[in-house]
């Protein structure tokens, strides 16, 4: 398997990654609460396999080495991945952030019951930016492989 094959591949995974976000994300919009542990595993798919594995070698050694082999004729679209992938981060931090404190000091039951410990242990997501759903959400390498 080649390394462009290789990363496809993992496109793929991401790509279902993704999927399952956007359902939990419809779950929400429609007042259903997703399992807390959905969204802490979505943060550690999207750190250690999108980050630190797929995108690292993309930005490391895929995007140099096409910067360099097509002499800045894909410039635009490496710096729009890079971009994406900046902002994807930024998304998942805020998930995180919202791990962290949504319970504890924004509770939606008392907490001094297991019930009400439960209820509050919970995601709340709030999009501020419909536009980031119009966004490819992976790279297309093949787009770059062949720039028009
Ligand atoms: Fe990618």
């Amino acid at each position: 398997m080649d390394p462009i094959e290789i990363l496809m591949n993992e496109h793929g995974l991401i790509r279902s990654y993704l999927d399952n976000l956007n359902k939990a994300v419809v779950k929400l919009e429609n007042g259903e609460k997703p399992p807390r542990a959905f969204f802490e595993k979505a943060v550690a798919f999207s750190r250690e396999f999108a980050d630190k594995f797929h995108h690292f070698k993309e930005e490391h050694l895929m995007f140099v080495r096409l910067a360099a082999k097509k002499r800045g004729a894909v410039d635009a679209q490496i710096d729009a991945l890079r971009y994406q992938h900046e902002r994807g981060r930024e998304l998942v931090t805020q998930i995180e952030g919202s791990l962290a404190g949504y319970g504890e000091y924004r509770p939606v039951a008392p907490n001094d019951s297991p019930e009400g410990k439960a209820r509050n242990r919970r995601v709340d997501i709030v999009i501020l930016d419909p536009d980031i759903a119009l966004m490819e959400p992976v790279c297309d390498i093949s787009a770059l492989e062949n720039p028009k």
